[in-house]
């Protein structure tokens, strides 16, 4: 990872789009991404999530996306996010997805459906990297926190430019409770909630985040941003609050970004 939180492609693939994959619970979205600005290359192309999403049933849908953008990836890296902690190509977690996921080697099952390499991430280690080089927090020289909310709540904490990976703060246990079963996007929609209700139960999310980590920029993502001018101005907190940037690009932004830079670090744990 690079030292400075610039929007500089972190490897040289000269005129050459990085692939990445976005593996949601409703779809599996991938496209090819211009380093240099962050942009998609071409129209993303999105497949329906099998209903039985294991590791070995989406690798199949992966391996579909790979073949659609064959030429003008030709042989560089591709990025691919999960919502689970991933650490050193295994998944080791399954909130919100086929339990099959955990603790599976997930990367190697993908690389031998493919027949390449691939590096599996954690889905808001990538929103939150495509928000630092690209969107809400581009250029930040300080602490970030992006968290995403959508069925769960995904988080990433950058510092300086340099990502901590799986932080899993949607998971922080709050006056009892797993945090994302009371703030998720998701609970707001399955209870109907008013936007003013939603945000108090933000405002305790956001202020615990806040007393433990002081960040100095929270970027927040997922769907229901796009409305954050219904919640965020509601919310008292010390650090600086916005809205994510990138919306629906951002995972697969992050994950081509995140490919590019592991081949200029790769994993020394592996
Ligand atoms: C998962 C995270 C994921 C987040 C957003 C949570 O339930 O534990 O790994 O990043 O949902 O998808």
């Amino acid at each position: 990872m690079s030292e400075s939180a610039e929007a500089t492609p972190p490897v040289a693939v000269p005129g050459r789009a990085v692939l990445g994959i976005d593996i949601g619970g409703s779809g599996i979205k991938g496209a090819p991404v211009d380093l240099a600005t962050g942009l998609f290359a071409t129209e993303r192309l999105r497949i329906t999530t099998p209903k039985k999403s294991t590791p070995a049933n989406v690798a199949e849908i992966v391996a579909e996306i790979v073949d659609h953008f064959a030429e003008q990836i030709g042989d560089g890296p591709i990025g691919v996010t999960i919502p689970a902690v991933v650490t050193h190509g295994q998944t080791r977690s399954a909130a919100n997805i086929d339990k099959s996921w955990i603790d599976a080697p997930a990367e190697k099952i993908f690389e031998d459906v493919l027949q390449r390499d691939i590096y599996l991430m954690n889905d808001a280690d990538a929103a939150g990297i495509a928000e630092v080089h690209y969107g809400a927090a581009k250029g930040h020289p300080g602490l970030v926190m992006v968290t995403t909310l959508g069925t769960g709540i995904g988080s990433a904490l950058i510092y300086r430019g340099v990502l901590v990976p799986n932080t899993e703060l949607g998971h922080l246990e709050i006056d009892g409770k797993d945090a994302e079963t009371e703030a998720a996007a998701s609970v707001k929609d399955r209870k109907g909630w008013s936007y003013e209700k939603y945000a108090k139960k933000l405002q305790r999310y956001y202020e615990r985040l806040e007393a433990l980590f002081w960040p100095d920029l929270i970027v927040v993502g997922g769907g229901v941003s796009k409305r954050a001018d219904k919640f965020l101005p509601r919310l008292k907190l010390k650090s600086e609050i916005v809205p994510a940037k990138l919306l629906n690009t951002a995972g697969i932004v992050g994950a081509a970004w995140l490919a590019a830079d592991r081949l200029v670090h790769p994993d020394p744990i592996r």
